[in-house]
């Protein structure tokens, strides 16, 4: 992705949050010339990965497929393994209509996907068998605290306010309908390196050509910038 187009992103999800009165917290402003005089006060930031996210998983076209997202807490797999300290994590995400993050699950991340406002969130679903292709098996899931068994394959829509749990081994694909729609990820840590078993294998961090400077740094640019 080119970084103008990252900085268009991050202007229009800008104004979108301002719209639906979403606050991002202060680490959201800081410019790469901020970065450069952060300290080690801000290594978890760095090391858990926070802050701006914009992808196109590789398809060049992020309108049709690519996600806006904006990790706001998550703590580190090590948590995860001695359940103790920060084991949860949370994002704000901004999906178009249409604009489909592709199929996936995650072998140790479970995750809350809630419709926080905008149109509708459509969410594919099915179970992974355990070669990792799509199973034909029925589908169980808990929305809202209440279960719900779905034939493979059905397409669910969460209006604002719904939400869905999706367990580990869930293979699940989004997209909006109708609006664009603020989607909260509400989950256990999150390894965007290591966690996401995607069907058909895409890139999930973007290579971006610098053909003007960054507005804000993504979560990617930290190790450019920051000295720790
Ligand atoms: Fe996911």
């Amino acid at each position: 992705m080119k970084r103008s187009q990252v900085n268009d992103i991050i202007r229009q999800a800008d104004a979108f949050l301002k719209r639906l009165r979403f606050e991002l917290p202060p680490f959201a402003r800081w410019t790469a010339e901020d970065w450069r005089a952060k300290g080690p006060e801000a290594a978890e930031i760095v090391e858990n990965q926070l802050g701006w996210d914009i992808t196109d998983f590789g398809s060049g076209n992020f309108e049709k497929v690519g996600l806006f997202l904006f990790t706001l807490r998550n703590g580190a797999v090590e948590n995860l393994k001695t359940g103790c300290g920060k084991v949860y994590a949370e994002k704000a995400m901004i999906v178009l209509p249409e604009q489909v993050t592709p199929m996936h699950f995650h072998w140790n991340k479970m995750e809350d996907i809630i419709n926080r406002g905008g149109g509708t969130l459509a969410i594919e679903l099915h179970n992974a068998a355990p070669d990792e292709t799509l199973a034909d098996t029925d589908v169980v899931v808990s929305m809202d605290g209440v279960r719900r068994t779905v034939p493979a394959g059905t397409i669910v829509e969460l209006a604002p306010g719904e939400s869905i749990t999706l367990e580990t081994y869930m293979y699940h694909a989004f997209w909006a309908v109708g609006e664009p729609t603020l989607v909260g990820e509400v989950s256990t840590v999150n390894d965007d390196a290591a966690d996401n078993r995607f069907l058909v294998p895409v890139g999930r961090f973007p290579t971006i050509e610098e053909d003007e400077l960054p507005l804000r740094l993504l979560v990617g640019d930290y190790e450019s910038y920051y000295q720790g």
